[in-house]
């Protein structure tokens, strides 16, 4: 079925409901927690607390998977065997195999074959490109300690001007190690002052002003701000026609959009494992180092020993059979997981293998195809003409920043409101037992998980919105002010039958 313009039978909740049964993947969501609207209202964590209702179950409408991902359930299983092990077994926990564990003992619990590669095709990296380690900042930081390499000619980090401020502060501190001055950031800004989408052609002009002297670019998969996925494959490869290192924050869209690191040539990437990845707040981050950079060998005068990308080292990116043998000769693990550095935390990395093992249900192929569909029915019921008799056109209060070309986006619509709307909009959201999340002044970002979330609770948000806006209306008083704001541009693919 082509898409259904202005169809107004998209508005009817019935239809939503008709295509989550035709949805493949709708059994995943049972993998979630969702909270209930109840839960979300709690003063209190446990839901048996003294005088306490159970309350009913409606489930909420989370569509925040953008900024924290929802627990799998299995994680609480994952999570009880690794404090049963720690209780029952202490020490031997790092090396005694047991019959009933859901991970490896914790000499291994990450970075060994499986969960590489679990990580491995969620970005497109071979096994060994792929370390899960630390936190996006901090992998940010040992990937710019090895790969930028400032000399007097090449010295500049190019980034994006709205990078998130983390990143930023990161290419500083970086600068500021190498005595070098503030000034050597070059930021890219969006080339109309309309928009802040920053379109390919743009950034790669912006490359080529200062390519003579750019060390490193940093730039962002997917835009934490307007939701705009940067392609990564071009983009990668402009920079290396002209000899410099690119790296890439894959925060955003880890685990949102499919990703091809090894065939794009990439150099390094860092991502978070708490957004799509739904492994808890501030869980274990990963990283990805290109093969040509994670290679080991000998000089070729042995008295040199091993010849690798130079790195912040610590024991744990030193070799597994040297590492306890207290030599302190630092023997480099090929690949990245020789930038890792302590040992894990085990409940950290519990929480990460339990929500790979929900990836290995899927393929990101498959989660594409549908958060596809479901950010364009999201983007349908925003944009298109409402049915007859609806009331106002509420269109008019907000407009959809994110590039209505669904190549160059993930899960997440960033909706930015009319001026003063925000606060009252997201309190009746927030009523209504809708959970999405704010960027000051104005935008709300809406992202529909394709794992867990479902056609109904796109309709059901927009349901809730409309009722939103009309509550801000008096408060803004939109008579007289007509024009619909709603972003021209591309077209939204079809999103009709679901496959
Ligand atoms: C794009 C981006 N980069 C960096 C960070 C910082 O992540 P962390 O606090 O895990 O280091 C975030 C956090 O949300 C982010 O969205």
């Amino acid at each position: 079925m082509d898409r259904a313009t202005n169809d107004s039978k998209i508005f009817n909740e019935q239809y939503a409901i008709s295509l989550d049964d035709q949805d493949p993947l709708r059994h995943l969501r049972n993998e979630f927690i969702i909270p209930s609207k109840d839960d979300l209202k709690r003063k209190r964590i446990a839901k048996d607390g003294l005088g306490e209702q159970e309350g009913s179950q409606v489930p909420s409408t989370y569509l925040c998977g953008n900024s924290l991902g929802l627990q799998p359930r299995r994680t609480s299983i994952y999570i009880q065997k690794y404090l049963q092990t720690w209780a029952t077994q202490g020490v031997m926990g790092h090396f005694k195999p047991l019959e009933d564990a859901v991970t490896p003992p914790w000499l291994n619990i990450v970075n060994d074959e499986s969960s590489k590669e679990a990580m491995g095709r969620i970005v497109g990296a071979k096994q060994d490109e792929v370390a899960i380690m630390q936190t996006l900042t901090a992998n940010l930081h040992f990937l710019l300690a090895s790969f930028f390499k400032p000399t007097k000619e090449k010295y500049k980090i190019v980034i994006e001007s709205k990078a998130f401020p983390s990143d930023h502060y990161a290419v500083l501190s970086h600068l500021a190690h190498h005595a070098l001055p503030s000034s050597a950031m070059i930021t890219i800004d969006p080339p109309s002052a309309d928009s802040p989408l920053l379109p390919t052609s743009h950034i790669i002009s912006v490359i080529d002003e200062h390519a003579a002297d750019t060390a490193l670019i940093l730039l962002p998969g997917i835009q934490f701000y307007t939701g705009q996925f940067f392609d990564i494959k071009v983009i990668t490869a402009h920079a290396h026609s002209l000899g410099i290192t690119i790296g890439w924050d894959l925060a955003h869209a880890v685990g949102n959009v499919p990703l091809q690191l090894h065939d794009w040539d990439v150099d390094f990437a860092a991502w978070c494992s708490y957004k799509y990845l739904n492994s808890g707040p501030g869980a274990i981050a990963g990283l990805f180092v290109h093969e040509n950079h994670g290679k080991v060998g000998h000089a070729e005068d042995d008295t040199e020993g091993y010849k690798y990308l130079p790195r912040l080292s610590g024991w744990w990116g030193s070799d597994k059979g040297s590492r306890f043998a207290m030599t302190n000769e630092f023997v480099p693990i090929p690949g990245a997981a020789g930038w890792q550095l302590s040992n894990p935390s085990a409940i950290d990395s519990t929480a990460v293998l339990a929500s790979l093992s929900v990836f290995s249900e899927t393929s990101m192929d498959k989660l594409r195809q549908k958060s596809l569909k479901l950010t364009a029915y999201l983007e349908h019921l925003l944009t298109d003409e409402p049915p007859q008799g609806s009331g106002d056109d509420l269109r008019q209060l907000y407009t959809i920043i994110t590039p209505r070309n669904p190549e160059e986006r993930g899960a997440q619509l960033s909706v930015r409101l009319r001026t003063g709307l925000l606060d009252s909009v997201l309190q009746s959201l927030e009523d209504g037992g809708v959970v999405v999340d704010e960027r000051k002044p104005d935008v709300i970002r809406v992202a529909p998980a394709p794992l867990y979330n479902t056609f109904e609770d796109v309709w059901r948000f927009v349901s809730v919105f409309q009722t939103a806006l009309r509550e801000a209306h008096p408060a803004v008083g939109i008579e007289g002010e007509g024009g619909v704001m709603v972003d021209g541009g591309k077209d939204a693919a079809g999103w009709g039958e679901v496959k």
